[in-house]
């Protein structure tokens, strides 16, 4: 099992992409999911250095705080609520370039000044967690962002199915 990440590049691009085979072989090993998003959520943390990072788990109709790094976050989100639940109920990745203007935003940091949602699919394709990460920077995330934990997500799913 990787111990320690070596994160090498100078733009995210190249950061992602020596980031991912290495959450590959220390998830790919285990199939207890909460290990898996707790490391997961540390990888993201230690690489990137963001506000908040982290998972919801689908239960019911409700999304529930799981695995993160980061300030304490709201427990529950309703389907449909904030940039969680929203990307929830569409089953896409959302980016918010400026929290402010997202219609229902669920401030859990008054730190948090841009968001990605990521959705986290089972084997068979339902939801089952939504991977969140909030910066304190305006306009942080793009397509890179989303390219690569899209196929994080990915990992995650194979890691469920073990
Ligand atoms: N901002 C999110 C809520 C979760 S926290 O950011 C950790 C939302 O609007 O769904």
């Amino acid at each position: 099992m990787t111990e320690q990440l070596a994160i090498s590049g100078d733009d995210k691009e190249q950061k992602y992409a020596s980031l991912l085979p290495q959450i590959k072989a220390l998830i790919g090993q285990e199939r207890d999911w909460i290990a898996n998003l707790s490391n997961v959520a540390a990888a993201l943390q230690q690489s990137f250095s963001f506000l908040w990072v982290g998972f919801y788990r689908v239960v019911e109709q409700e999304l529930v705080l799981g695995p993160f790094q980061g300030p304490i976050a709201c427990s529950r989100i309703k389907k449909g609520m904030g940039v969680c639940g929203t990307a929830w109920q569409i089953g896409e990745t959302i980016i918010v370039p400026n929290v402010d203007k997202f219609p229902g935003h669920i401030a859990c940091s008054s730190f948090s000044k841009s968001e990605i949602v990521v959705p986290v699919r089972d084997t068979s394709s339902k939801i089952v967690f939504v991977l969140d990460i909030d910066s304190e920077q305006l306009n942080h995330f793009d397509f890179v962002d989303q390219k690569h934990l899209e196929q994080l997500a990915l990992l995650i799913t194979a890691s469920l199915d073990q």
